[in-house]
């Protein structure tokens, strides 16, 4: 195979060498035989870590169950799950110098997304491609510093996550992500459709991602009559022909299970290259990862240590934050808050790790007990042994209880201290902190709030992580404050604009038909 190797300065001397590896007039994608593999710092050479900021490294990533093909950035971009159930991490993970972390001081969140991210590429989408797709993906945010650090008190700040399209934390990752599957496809010649299930939520950040990308199709599932109107309006009048709602006279539950039965149906899976852009997505962290590092350098990072607390149901976000503290970001520790499904609060506070029924709360995104991205976390506390983690989770899920030893709940728990906040708590949250400074939180946010003062440290600031805006969870912002929410002006038409979508019965055959006209081929 031939591998053409390019140090950096090279590159930059050789504009036109991506004209130059065009076929056909085709881009051909810079990995496998054509890869430009950036050459690696004499430092990396020699074996040390790869370092972030440098924007030169050979990434591969593992599964955390040990038994999947250990692959590049843009197959793991694709696959999402590893075939053995794991979940894709880096084999190393790059490091930031705290001067890289000094040099983005002032920087605007773009170019810090971009500099912390590139390492994580491998070298296989060229940076200048990527700092456009990351500049593209937060261009439409409606608040130039996509997201803002609020003070709350004296050593303890907001972080406003939810001003992209769909007003929640996810469109961070996911304005970026369908940029990359784009990227990806189109150099590679092929196309993909996301299918995917929402209780509300989600399906609207993956639509608004993915609306109008020439390479995808997607197809999204919700329950019919049991979403609220502005979650239902922001997924049925977008007017992309690529976006196709179905309403599925069912419960959420009934959504997942057939979106599962399209996976697991393989013929159709393979003929529909069915794909997903789920919160176990590794794109998905490394882009969380960039607002750790972003909020911190501008509380005195890394000459200044700080904390963070954060609302978790997944653990997806708060591993993103573990994340950038691995990559060098110094991080005092994390405060984790779940909702009354506590099971994470119960592991971090007790080394009890044991799955009980969902209850419904007014933090309905984090209504979940088994956290899919916990498994990254376990995968370091087992050594990084992809068999022992297996095992550990074979354990949880035959038994429901995951014990992992005295020494490694220990270590986990020494970083991490958690809060379980139940509705009243949580409502008292948003009314303390709106009669104190005038913002209004909504409930996954008040439980960051709230964690982050129950754990404070004097002396270190403490950054909560606002993760939806309150006009997302309005009945619950105005019980507690008496005050109702309004709508960013940009959406105020919402109500308004015309609806698409399909109804169809809690049916297999009849949902597969639906998605096989749906995609283009
Ligand atoms: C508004 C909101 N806050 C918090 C969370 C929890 O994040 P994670 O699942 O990454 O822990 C979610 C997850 O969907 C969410 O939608």
């Amino acid at each position: 195979m031939t591998q053409i190797v390019l140090s950096l300065s090279e590159l930059d001397l050789l504009p036109g060498m991506r004209d130059a590896l065009r076929i056909s007039g085709r881009p051909v994608p810079l990995r496998g035989g054509y890869r430009a593999a950036l050459r690696v710092r004499r430092a990396h050479a020699n074996g040390a870590p790869c370092r972030a900021g440098s924007g030169v490294t050979i990434l591969r990533y593992v599964s955390t169950r040990g038994e999947a093909p250990v692959l590049g950035f843009s197959d793991v971009l694709l696959a999402g799950l590893a075939r053995d159930g794991g979940l894709y991490v880096p084999e190393t993970v790059p490091t930031l110098s705290h001067d890289d972390i000094r040099a983005l001081r002032g920087l605007p969140y773009a170019q810090v997304a971009t500099r912390v991210m590139l390492p994580f590429l491998g070298g296989e989408i060229l940076e200048a491609d990527f700092a456009r797709l990351v500049e593209d993906a937060y261009a439409g945010f409606d608040h130039k510093a996509v997201t803002p650090l609020r003070q709350l008190d004296s050593d303890l700040w907001l972080l406003e996550l939810f001003h992209g399209p769909t007003l929640a934390f996810k469109d961070v990752a996911l304005q970026l992500l369908g940029r990359l599957f784009d990227y990806v496809l189109t150099q590679r010649g092929e196309r993909v459709t996301i299918v995917g299930a929402t209780s509300g939520d989600t399906g609207a950040a993956a639509i608004e991602a993915c609306r109008d990308r020439g390479a995808i199709d997607i197809v999204i599932l919700h329950p019919n009559g049991r979403v609220s109107e502005v979650q239902r309006r922001q997924m049925t009048t977008v007017p992309s022909a690529n976006v196709h709602n179905l309403a599925i006279e069912g419960t959420f539950d009934d959504c997942q299970d057939l979106v599962k039965a399209m996976f697991n149906d393989a013929a159709f899976r393979d003929e529909m290259r069915l794909s997903a852009v789920n919160s176990i997505n590794w794109a998905r962290i490394m882009a969380q990862a960039a607002y750790y590092v972003y909020a911190a350098v501008q509380l005195g990072a890394p000459d200044r240590e700080v904390r963070f607390a954060v609302p978790t149901g997944n653990f997806g976000n708060v591993y993103a934050g573990y994340l950038a503290r691995q990559m060098g970001l110094p991080v005092a520790g994390f405060a984790i808050g779940t909702n009354e499904n506590d099971i994470l609060a119960r592991f971090f506070g007790a080394d009890d790790m044991s799955v009980r029924p969902v209850r419904p709360t007014l933090s309905p995104s984090m209504d979940i007990q088994v956290s899919s991205n916990f498994e990254r976390l376990l995968f370091d506390l087992y050594d990084r042994d992809g068999r022992a983690t297996a095992e550990a989770m074979r354990g949880f899920r035959e038994t429901g209880r995951l014990g992992v030893g005295e020494n490694r709940w220990r270590a986990a728990a020494d970083l991490i201290k958690a809060s379980g906040v139940d509705d009243a708590q949580t409502l008292e949250e948003i009314a303390a902190t709106h009669a104190a400074t005038g913002e209004l939180l909504d409930p996954h946010s008040a439980i960051a709030v709230r964690t982050a003062r129950e754990h404070a440290i004097a002396g270190i600031p403490t950054i909560a992580l606002a993760t939806a805006h309150p006009a997302k969870f309005p009945d619950a912002v105005e019980k507690a404050t008496g005050v109702r929410s309004a709508l960013p002006a940009r959406l105020a038409d919402l109500l308004e604009q015309e609806e698409r979508a399909t109804v169809l019965p809690n049916d297999l055959p009849a949902v597969q038909g639906f998605v096989r006209k749906a995609a283009r081929g």
